[in-house]
């Protein structure tokens, strides 16, 4: 496995069908050619992740998507929709369920008839998408139902064994995967919070449905509850309840969002961002979370509630979901 900035070389291993570790402004993907089944299923393999659970598929604009979706039985409502969306929101932090065409194996949507379309905004992966006659299926490049990675070293830690190479585009800027957004009986509904914020949609769309997450909902099989969880305990409370905890229980460590508890010790509270900036925050989420795992005097973790207004509300379900495991 190597790393580096080479477009060349990413291209030149999946064409051969091999796994890279790919940037995006959410977080790292492991992308495999979508329309070749055996790259797919080696990611599946890679990430240890049920077949049940579908792989969005990546492409360098909407336009290049148009050939792998079947968009004939839409109203021209909701066609209109989905250019509004496109147009504000492509490339960005943002997946669209469309039908599929047979372009796509079944392989990559678990044989649901929709495909997660996704134009990812990174200037390395727009440029490698740009250099492949096929689009990217990408799932977030950690074991299946552990933390997302925000760095090509998070990759390496991880999958470096299973990737023929990771392209480095830095820390992702978002650091929350996309929102996913689709039609439910002909509503628009959000089935995964994430990096596009749902004021953002609902300026486009008008109001949307938010699903609340389920660890049993056959539409979105990969919203389960627990997931993007670090391995050691993790309970999130709200802030009343966090100044009343024992800090010196076990090794605990404070997960916070702006501003630390003065009667705690220092070194053990982790302020995600002081000047209370919700995308600072979001930007440095999995990263804190990862060191705090990594961290031999760290044995459990207690978060706080984040504020339920624009990214908090995609903050506070990855700290709900990372709580569900303890
Ligand atoms: O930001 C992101 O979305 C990142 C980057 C790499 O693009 N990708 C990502 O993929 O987070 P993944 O596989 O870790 O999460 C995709 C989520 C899963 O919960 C999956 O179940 C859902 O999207 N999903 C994908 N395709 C779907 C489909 N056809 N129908 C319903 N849910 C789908
Ligand atoms: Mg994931």
């Amino acid at each position: 496995m190597r790393i580096g900035q080479d477009i060349l070389q990413a291209a030149h291993c999946l064409k051969l069908g091999q796994l890279v570790g790919v940037p995006t402004e959410t977080v790292y993907g492991l992308a495999a050619n979508a329309c070749a089944e055996s790259a797919v299923i080696s990611i599946f393999e890679a990430k240890k992740r049920p077949a049940f659970d579908p792989l969005i598929v990546h492409f360098a604009s909407f336009e290049a998507a148009k050939a792998y979706v079947d968009l004939s039985n839409w109203s021209e409502k909701r066609l209109a929709e989905l250019s509004s969306l496109a147009q504000n929101f492509m490339p960005g932090p943002l997946t669209v369920l469309l039908p599929k065409s047979d372009k796509i194996p079944p392989l990559v949507t678990s044989g649901l008839a929709h495909v997660g379309v996704r134009v990812p905004q990174h200037k390395l992966l727009q440029e490698l998408l740009s250099n492949l006659p096929f689009p990217l299926a990408a799932p977030s490049a950690n074991p299946f139902g552990y933390i997302s990675p925000t760095t090509a070293q998070h990759v390496a830690e991880q999958l470096g064994s299973e990737v023929a190479y990771i392209l480095d585009g830095g820390a992702c800027e978002v650091g929350l995967e996309s929102t996913v957004l689709g039609l439910d009986n002909d509503v628009w509904t959000v089935f995964r919070k994430g990096g596009l914020q749902i004021e953002n949609i609902e300026a486009v769309l008008g109001s949307v449905r938010v699903l609340a997450h389920s660890s049993s909902s056959p539409q979105a099989p990969g919203m389960l509850k627990s997931h993007y969880a670090p391995l050691k305990p993790l309970t999130l409370l709200h802030r009343s309840e966090v100044i009343t905890q024992d800090e010196a229980l076990s090794g605990t460590f404070f997960l916070l969002f702006e501003n630390k508890i003065k009667h705690f010790e220092d070194q053990r509270q982790i302020l995600l961002s002081p000047n209370g900036s919700l995308n600072e925050a979001a930007q440095k989420l999995f990263a804190v979370m990862r060191e705090l795992d990594a961290n031999p005097h760290c044995q459990r973790i207690i978060a706080e509630y984040f504020p339920e207004e624009g990214l908090g509300l995609a903050i506070n379900d990855r700290l709900r979901r990372a709580a569900a495991k303890a």
